[in-house]
């Protein structure tokens, strides 16, 4: 799979250590622009699939069927902006419509950031439907009734507005007669400014890291001593200049450096993450002031490097930082100290993301300290996403990130410290005493927490958010018992996704929205479905996927399902329940039980929103308190 190379290819390249040195194979300036690594402007230079041209001094990308300006490069993270096509004269339509608007080629490293915010115009009723912020209030409304600069778009009523970044939206930006007819794209647009005071349009794009050089013999390897041309074990039938050992390959600046990689992560430990740290805390920068062996000018210079390139990160970080709420920033220091050096009686946890560690910050907080796997590709994204949602929602039922380190090698998550387990745990038993606190009454809390969290992401969050993995043991539970939902590693913001096709699957077996067979679409009514489950779970204290039930009852909606066919719901209540329970109890027990398998229906249309399941659910609750009062 394509793109999952390209991730592999990024993933490894961002844990790859930065080195030192001069740049051999960029291309010359074109005209007063540099032309960092790996982009190319002619066949000896540069790395030939990251193509862009020079034209008459300044620079172009050629897109499928068409060609942009070039306004800026930041190499250090990989991104050029380019130009949006222009409007044609006083209508309210783009010049690039005949090429269905931007349209990259997938095969190629490049693909449309999530800084963009793009505003969509002039579009057809059909758009009302999609998932985009078609409002009255929405900012391209604001855009075209502030900017002048689209006057020809007041007289188009329909206009919409969404972050690009999406499966469906990382390679074009589609403008057609059936749908909007024109667009523009703002990077890293504050939507709390004036429109005057929005920047120039711009359409971001970001390249993958790219990988050693092609090579039809040795001759095209540099001088021959740093590195060798030999087939590329990742296949494609070609050969590469490979670095000669103990030099390693540098995606950002293409050479081949000292390799001070090393198998530090959690747990491990590296002088090159002890020197960054140090260096951080000024004890380090004295040392190297200090120094004059060229040996550590080298090392410091690498340091500088890779510092300069984390803090990038850093501000990708703090920019996706929209929901107002500080994610702080802590040092590897501070984690390692927190979590007394990843200690393995720290380890709360392991899933196929990585690791959660407990921590002790210094000023006594307990916190959760959640690493990617050094190497798990998958995990480091999840975990990379994870922080971009978390940013932009806050709310009681929701796991709080407190900040995020990104100096260590793998990405890692720091969060509030929830005490007492997952509810999946306390409904296994596997939690000392678990079950026996879990009386009618907490269940019902519970999935009113829950659901409550869940209903703020749907509704209440801009734009909504999709949490595509909720599950029972992605639900936290506090000394209180108050639920927070957490693990937002696949969540998804609710984005443009008209043509949305995702094939690698999502989501937890058990949980799944059978729909997404069907369409490979998850939306907020598969977490609808997902939440379904949950609530059978806390109803019956089963599991989800139990190979110990019958064949045809291995999965909890599909035998829930038949049980109440069969009038027998009652007979599938966790027999803790039902001890001594009025048959008042019971029926709320019921009214759960059918509200759940609303959740679970086939059709996505006749499922409930979760903000109707969170009504409901408080309904049931004032039935049952209304018996504790009779009592
Ligand atoms: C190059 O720089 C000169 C002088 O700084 C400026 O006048 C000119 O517009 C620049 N050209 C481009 C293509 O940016
Ligand atoms: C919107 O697009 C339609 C179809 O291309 C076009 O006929 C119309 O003039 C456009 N509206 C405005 C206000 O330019
Ligand atoms: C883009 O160009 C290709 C040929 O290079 C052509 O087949 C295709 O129809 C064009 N697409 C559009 C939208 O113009
Ligand atoms: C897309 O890029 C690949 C790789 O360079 C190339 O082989 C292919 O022809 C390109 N597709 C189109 C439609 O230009
Ligand atoms: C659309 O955007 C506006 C302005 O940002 C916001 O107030 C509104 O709630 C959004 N509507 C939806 C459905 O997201
Ligand atoms: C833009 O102007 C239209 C018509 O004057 C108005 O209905 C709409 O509310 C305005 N929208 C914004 C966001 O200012
Ligand atoms: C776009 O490319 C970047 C860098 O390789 C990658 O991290 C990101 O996941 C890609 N985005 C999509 C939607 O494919
Ligand atoms: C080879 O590597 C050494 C050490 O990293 C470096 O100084 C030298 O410039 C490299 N030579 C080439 C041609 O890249």
């Amino acid at each position: 799979m394509a793109a999952a190379t390209k991730l592999l290819i990024f993933t490894a390249a961002l844990l790859m250590s930065a080195g030192y040195a001069t740049s051999a194979k960029s291309c010359p300036n074109c005209g007063n622009s540099t032309v960092p690594y790996p982009l190319s402007t002619g066949p000896t230079c540069g790395d030939q699939l990251y193509k862009i041209r020079c034209d008459a001094g300044s620079l172009k990308l050629d897109t499928l069927n068409n060609t942009y300006a070039i306004t800026s490069i930041t190499p250090s993270i990989q991104r050029f902006v380019i130009r949006p096509a222009n409007f044609l004269p006083n209508v309210c339509i783009t010049a690039d419509i005949v090429y269905q608007g931007v349209q990259l080629n997938s095969s190629l490293p490049f693909n449309i950031t999530s800084s963009n915010t793009i505003l969509y115009l002039n579009c057809s009723n059909e758009l009302l439907q999609s998932p985009l912020n078609c409002s009255s209030t929405s900012l391209c409304h604001e855009y075209v009734n502030n900017s002048g600069a689209v006057a020809s778009c007041e007289a188009a009523p329909l206009c919409c507005t969404f972050k690009a970044g999406g499966s469906s939206t990382s390679y074009m930006i589609r403008v057609r007669q059936s749908g909007c007819r024109a667009y523009t794209s703002f990077v890293n647009l504050d939507p709390s400014l004036p429109v005057n005071r929005w920047p120039e349009p711009g359409l971001e794009i970001q390249w993958v890291l790219p990988r050693e050089p092609l090579c039809g013999s040795q001759a095209d390897c540099d001088d021959g001593r740093n590195s060798t041309c030999r087939p590329d074990p990742a296949g494609g039938g070609v050969r590469r200049c490979f670095c000669n050992s103990p030099l390693a390959w540098d995606a950002v600046v293409g050479l081949c450096v000292e390799d001070c990689q090393s198998a530090d992560g959690c747990g491990g430990k590296t002088d090159r993450t002890g020197l960054i740290a140090g260096l951080t805390s000024g004890l380090g920068a004295t040392l190297f002031v200090a120094s004059i062996s060229i040996l550590l000018y080298r090392r410091h210079r690498r340091i500088k490097e890779a510092l300069e390139r984390l803090a990038k990160e850093r501000e990708d970080i703090l920019n996706a930082n929209a929901g107002g709420r500080a994610a702080k920033l802590f040092t590897g220091k501070d984690i390692k100290k927190a979590t007394q050096d990843f200690s393995r009686d720290r380890l709360l946890g392991a899933g196929g993301y990585g690791e959660v560690y407990k921590g002790i910050l210094r000023d006594g907080t307990d916190v959760a300290v959640k690493c990617a796997k050094l190497g798990n590709t998958k995990g480091t994204d999840q975990v990379l996403n994870e922080v971009r949602i978390l940013c932009q929602v806050n709310h009681r039922s929701l796991v709080r990130l407190l900040g995020c380190c990104v100096e260590l090698e793998q990405p890692i998550l720091v969060y509030e410290y929830i005490a007492n387990g997952t509810l999946l745990e306390h409904l296994q038993g596997l939690k000392p005493g678990g079950r026996g606190l879990f009386t009618w009454s907490h269940r019902l809390r519970i999935a009113h927490d829950a659901a409550e969290g869940l209903a703020y992401l749907h509704s209440s969050a801009v734009p909504p958010i999709y949490h595509r993995d909720v599950k029972s043991s992605n639900i936290l539970l506090d000394e209180k018992l108050n639920a927070r939902v957490s693990d937002f590693g696949l969540s998804r913001l609710a984005h443009t996704d008209l043509s949305h096709i995702s094939t690698c699957a999502q989501g937890t077996l058990g949980y799944l929205d059978p729909e997404y067979y069907r369409n490979y679409q998850l939306t907020d009514k598969s977490d609808v479905y997902s939440f379904g489950v949950v609530l059978l779970e806390l109803l019956t204290s089963q599991k989800a996927i139990d190979f110990n039930r019958e064949a045809d009852d291995v999965n909890l909606a599909v035998y829930m399902q038949r049980m109440v066919q069969e009038e027998r719901i009652m007979d599938a209540v966790d027999p803790m329940l039902k001890e001594g329970a009025s048959t008042l109890e019971m029926e709320t027990m019921k009214a759960l039980g059918f509200l759940a398998l609303g959740c679970l229906e086939e059709r996505r249309q006749n499922r409930p929103s979760m903000k109707e399941v969170t009504e409901e659910i408080e309904y049931i609750m004032n039935i049952a308190k209304a018996k504790d009062v009779q009592n």
